[in-house]
């Protein structure tokens, strides 16, 4: 390299860096020291600089950060770490009792108060960021917590986002919420509008549409921000001790962390920090719909463990619902999947918890008489967070004195069939059965979800225009759709329509804990369906189970083993599931827990063959896994009929790398045996049927 060059090269090291710190300044400090038309010069003549010197453009550098190509969708990625969900609290008697499970637990219920750091929820969306050895290298959405989308080249746009970060850690993966500040939020909105485009309901809306473009240059002209609270998969660092000084040390590596975090001690301290926090939300600058306790040492979490998807040492306390008057214009019925007839109101539309609401379910009707309310009213609408709308009451005051009362249609909207209510019931129900349209449809959206026959691409406006046009009547009818048929609905391409075709037939391959769920017996959820696919083993037996034979099965009690009985014995519910067998549905099948118990096998338990991704399969850990112990793992492994090895040969069916992972994952990679994350390893787990 020649002098002239090397000095080329420093100018250009240096602007970057004088660059990336007035960055720093304005979007994590909130503190420019120089004006916008200083940095665009400085930026200006980077970029002049790089353009005629293209082999020194790094990727850290400020000029990076836009420019790359719209993508045609997003990669998926899988978490190393899965993204969990928080629990979340209401009242003081929710914080109460978590505070007691955390002490409890912990094996301190009666002395010491617990450290806790606590932080504002912000009212955003979660991403990963991941750094190796010091450069941002991908970020991600939550997606199911397993696996996300890729949007590295949106999230390169946001500005508070380092590129580069001083740390010697292999992989460092920081998790945060993304957001629009709501004075950005209002000039964007200003913006849409003024440009006759679509404005925006709330922050949390704009930041998604905005995070979720598929050119990254629009994202760009979105003013995203991002605060960090907290650090997925490692290698290669030592964290600190706490949560509070992990977070410190995010701070030092200049990513945006809140300044409204705190630690405190004990309940008191919770509720000090709650009420502090609510009367500062007006102020904040973004929004915010509750807080977040974190047991402090980090160790006390990991002894703490998880629940599920939630940590236990950890919660969101919600701040309370908001209210807002508005009128109550009519009442609608909607018809449910089993018939429930379901008075739904029509508001005036109102602006509450940040979203307008013009529809909200009134459950039943005892609901609407106990709350007295009358077409007409003047009503309160209430609305928390996430949480569906309701009417909390009426204005009494304010009653017209034309105010209707509601009457419960003795006809179904849908189908014209009696509405009956029967003897001890709350809910009034359509008697159309598949009859109905309205079931119908539900029925089938219910049979497609991802919970059950999973079939991608089967929403709400096409099942609408599948049941309107005849085109099905039972869910064996998915299993026959032509192209031709599908192709020739409103909105459905060829393409599309093969898409749902492949999709349909993939769905015949499934588990029979998954069908049961799908065919919507009345009280028969997810896991109700789980334990009787286990119980049972196989269809038939189920099918012919007494009731007494159903009382058997885990957690199935008279009213679920009725309505099973009930289901079963209808000939036309057993006409569909034959269909469905015919149309080449199948699932793997087992003896059941009822076949081994009956037979008298010693150690019933080891005689069931179990069915799942880990069943009789060769597993071995190595590393470190963030959410469970490696005694805890190798237990549920276990309980799902694999065998836990020590070392990896040809014969390992999969290795499960947790962070730190060392030779073992070395050698898997060697040999080509497939290698899972902690998050795709939970998520598999949740597919297994256990002992
Ligand atoms: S910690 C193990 N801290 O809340 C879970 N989450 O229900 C770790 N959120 O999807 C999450 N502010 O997007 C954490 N200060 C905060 C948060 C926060 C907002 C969101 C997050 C997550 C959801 C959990």
């Amino acid at each position: 390299m020649s002098g002239s060059e090397r000095s080329t090269e420093e100018k250009i090291a240096r602007l970057r860096e004088t660059l990336n710190e007035h960055l720093y300044r304005y979007h994590v400090l909130d503190a420019p020291t120089i004006s916008d038309a200083l940095y665009d010069g400085l930026y200006h003549e980077l970029v002049a600089l790089e353009a005629a010197h293209p082999s020194f453009v790094t990727p850290d550098s400020p000029t990076q950060r836009v420019g790359a190509k719209p993508l045609e969708a997003f990669p998926e990625v899988s978490h190393r770490v899965p993204m969990l969900s928080l629990g979340n609290a209401f009242s003081d008697d929710d914080i109460v009792a978590f505070d007691k499970r955390c002490r409890t637990s912990l094996g301190n219920a009666n002395h010491g108060d617990i450290e806790y750091a606590c932080e504002p929820k912000f009212d955003g969306l979660a991403i990963s960021l991941t750094y190796e050895r010091g450069i941002f290298v991908r970020g991600a959405t939550r997606g199911d917590g397993a696996v996300g989308e890729d949007v590295t080249q949106n999230l390169r746009t946001v500005g508070s986002i380092p590129l580069r970060i001083a740390t010697e850690a292999a992989v460092l993966e920081i998790r945060g919420e993304v957001l629009m500040q709501r004075r950005d939020f209002e000039r964007l909105n200003a913006r849409q509008a003024a440009n006759g485009e679509k404005v925006f309901v709330n922050p949390r809306n704009a930041a998604a549409g905005s995070l979720r473009q598929l050119d990254p240059t629009l994202t760009a002209e979105r003013p995203l921000s991002f605060f960090a609270y907290g650090i997925g998969a490692t290698d290669g660092v030592e964290l600190p001790s706490t949560h509070a000084a992990s977070m410190d040390m995010l701070a030092r590596l200049r990513f945006p962390v809140t300044a409204e975090r705190a630690v405190v001690l004990g309940v008191d301290g919770l509720r000090q920090y709650f009420a502090r926090i609510g009367a500062a939300r007006p102020t904040l600058p973004f929004d915010i719909d509750g807080v977040v306790y974190k047991v402090n040492n980090l160790a006390l979490q990991q002894q703490l463990g998880f629940v599920s998807r939630a940590p236990r040492f950890a919660i969101a306390h919600k701040f309370p619902a908001e209210e807002a008057t508005t009128i109550l214009e009519g009442i609608d019925v909607q018809v449910g999947r089993t018939g429930a007839v379901t008075p739904v109101a029509r508001l005036k539309p109102v602006f509450v918890g940040g979203t307008t609401v013009s529809n909200a379910t009134l459950h039943n009707e005892d609901e609407l008489r106990r709350k007295d309310l009358k077409i007409g009213d003047t009503v309160i609408v209430r609305r928390a967070g996430d949480v569906i709308p309701e009417v909390a009451s009426a204005v009494l005051a304010y009653r017209p004195v034309d105010a209707r009362e509601f009457v419960m249609p003795t006809r179904c909207p849908k189908c014209d069939s009696a509405i009956i209510r029967l003897e001890g019931e709350a809910v009034a129900r359509c008697t159309g059965g598949l009859f109905c349209p309205a079931q119908r449809k539900q029925a089938l959206l219910h049979f497609a979800q991802r919970r059950a026959m999973d079939i991608e691409g089967l929403g709400d406006k096409l099942v609408d225009q599948i049941v309107e046009h005849n085109i099905v009547h039972t869910a064996a009818d998915l299993y026959r759709l032509g192209l031709l048929a599908l192709a020739s609905l409103e909105r459905m391409a060829e393409k599309s329509a093969q898409n749902l075709l492949d999709a349909i037939a993939q769905s015949k391959q499934t588990t029979l804990a998954r069908f049961l769920f799908g065919l919507g017996i009345r009280h028969v959820g997810e896991a109700t369906a789980k334990d009787l696919a286990k119980h049972f083993g196989n269809l038939d037996r189920l099918m012919a189970a007494t009731g007494d034979e159903l009382l058997e099965v885990h957690d199935v009690g008279p009213v679920v083993a009725q309505s099973i009985r009930q289901f079963f014995d209808q000939p036309h519910n057993c006409e569909v599931v034959a269909q469905l067998r015919a149309c080449g549905i199948r699932w793997p099948e087992h003896a059941g827990v009822m076949a081994s118990a009956a037979s008298g096998a010693v150690g019933a338990v080891a005689a069931v063959e179990l069915k799942g991704p880990f069943a009789g399969k060769t597993v071995v850990l190595t590393g470190t896994l963030a959410t469970m112990s490696r005694d805890e793992a190798k237990e549920k492994l276990e309980s799902v009929g694999a065998k836990v090895a020590g070392s990896v040969s040809k014969n390992t069916h999969f290795v499960i790398a947790g962070t730190e992972a060392g030779s073992k994952l070395d050698k898997a990679q060697a040999l080509g045996v497939p290698v899972l994350s902690e998050a795709e390893f939970i998520v598999r787990l949740d597919n297994s049927e256990t002992h």
